[in-house]
């Protein structure tokens, strides 16, 4: 049974888009057991698109030069102690322009089982023009019922490899996947278009995940897009709110920064393991948003052994948006004070009704409760 609690790992496109080399895939694998972050949970390392060369007479699809040998860095990965993952999708071209899956489905899901593929994350992209505006143009409930059977076909052809792996889905969000995926093998499915490492598009994915907690459980999770902890400008309260916000999520946790060139402060961000076992909590179950309060907003998640998860986030640009912000207890169903320990400091702190707390622009204050009261 894979993707029991939410996949961690890394990916090769927030960094490195369509760079991305053999070479980067295994430094990649080497940072991650050097800097911790193997220990710490991150065991997938994925290769996003770009990776594609051309298909044979037989219709096998081959790698492109940056790859010279799949087998062989599969390995590689796997002597680290490590998982590999890989990327295509259901259209004839990926979204990057190389060749996809389009009637080479089994083929292609054997392949990867031979390789010793672990992850797929399987993008729609070209499938919208080749099959589903052509098939049932102007048809949008024709269409969808397209794309399904396209999931649904990888689906099972993973399954027949008799290999487990983990099958992420990617499309968008479309047609609220998150009623049909898990059904067809999906154990996670994208819920939104492309993240990019800017506050305000971090912000407008974590504003769309509302609705959705019920939908994630073991096996299968909701997908707000791979972490931009480290990349671009994102200050690093920026940086620590995401993280927290996507733990609160139950996301995947999928690293996509250049990990041989990690600074010591995003790896304290990404490895912070009070903050990974609020993400990996075996209940499971993802967190909602209690209320919001001017520009600050406050989300609980249940955890397991009765465990309480809250956070405090500053999500709009002045400095200190709501000034005084008072934190209100009984909106939280909770009663008197909450011994707890400051994720992010490592101290004990107690929430009481109406304190005052201050947070800066962007920044969060993040809350394990043992026992809530
Ligand atoms: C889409 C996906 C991204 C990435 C690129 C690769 O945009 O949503 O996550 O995989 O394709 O081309």
């Amino acid at each position: 049974m894979v993707a029991q609690t939410p996949p961690m790992g890394w990916n090769s496109w927030n960094f490195f888009a369509g760079r991305v080399t053999d070479k980067d895939i295994r430094a990649s694998a080497d940072q991650i057991v050097s800097t911790g972050m193997k220990d710490a949970g991150y065991i997938y390392v994925n290769i996003d698109d770009t990776w594609e060369g051309k298909r044979d007479e037989n219709g096998l699809l081959h790698t492109n030069e940056k790859f010279p040998d799949m087998k062989a860095l599969a390995d590689y990965v796997h002597s680290k102690g490590l998982k590999i993952g890989i990327y295509s999708g259901p259209g004839n071209k990926t979204c990057g322009g190389y060749p996809a899956s389009l009637g080479h489905e089994e083929q292609d899901a054997k392949m990867y089982a031979d390789w010793g593929i672990d992850y797929l994350k399987y993008d729609l992209c070209s499938f919208i023009p080749d099959v589903m505006q052509k098939q049932a143009p102007g048809d949008k409930v024709a269409q969808m019922k397209l794309m399904i059977a396209a999931y649904e076909k990888m689906g099972n052809a993973l399954k027949a490899t008799g290999r487990p792996i983990v099958f992420s889905l990617c499309q968008y969000g479309w047609d609220a996947v998150w009623e049909w995926a898990p059904a067809l093998g999906g154990n996670l499915w994208r819920t939104t278009g492309d993240i990019d490492p800017h506050w305000d598009r971090i912000y407008a994915i974590l504003s769309q995940q509302d609705g959705l907690a019920k939908y994630a459980g073991p096996g299968h999770w909701n997908d707000p897009d791979m972490l931009e902890v480290g990349n671009g400008r994102l200050s690093l309260a920026e940086n620590r709110s995401h993280f927290s916000m996507w733990a609160m999520l139950a996301a995947p946790l999928l690293a996509g920064n250049d990990l041989p060139d990690m600074k010591p402060e995003i790896k304290a961000i990404l490895t912070n393991p009070d903050v990974i076992a609020i993400d990996q909590d075996k209940l499971g179950k993802q967190g909602t948003r209690a209320y919001s309060d001017g520009e600050v907003e406050v989300w609980t998640r249940n955890l397991a052994g009765g465990a309480l998860a809250v956070a405090v986030l500053a999500a709009g640009d002045s400095r200190y948006s709501t000034h005084p912000f008072h934190l209100d207890l009984a909106k939280l169903g909770l009663h008197g004070p909450q011994e707890g320990k400051d994720l992010w400091t490592g101290k004990p702190i107690t929430l009481t009704e109406h304190m005052p707390i201050e947070i800066g622009s962007h920044d969060i204050l993040l809350v394990r409760i043992g026992a809530p009261k």
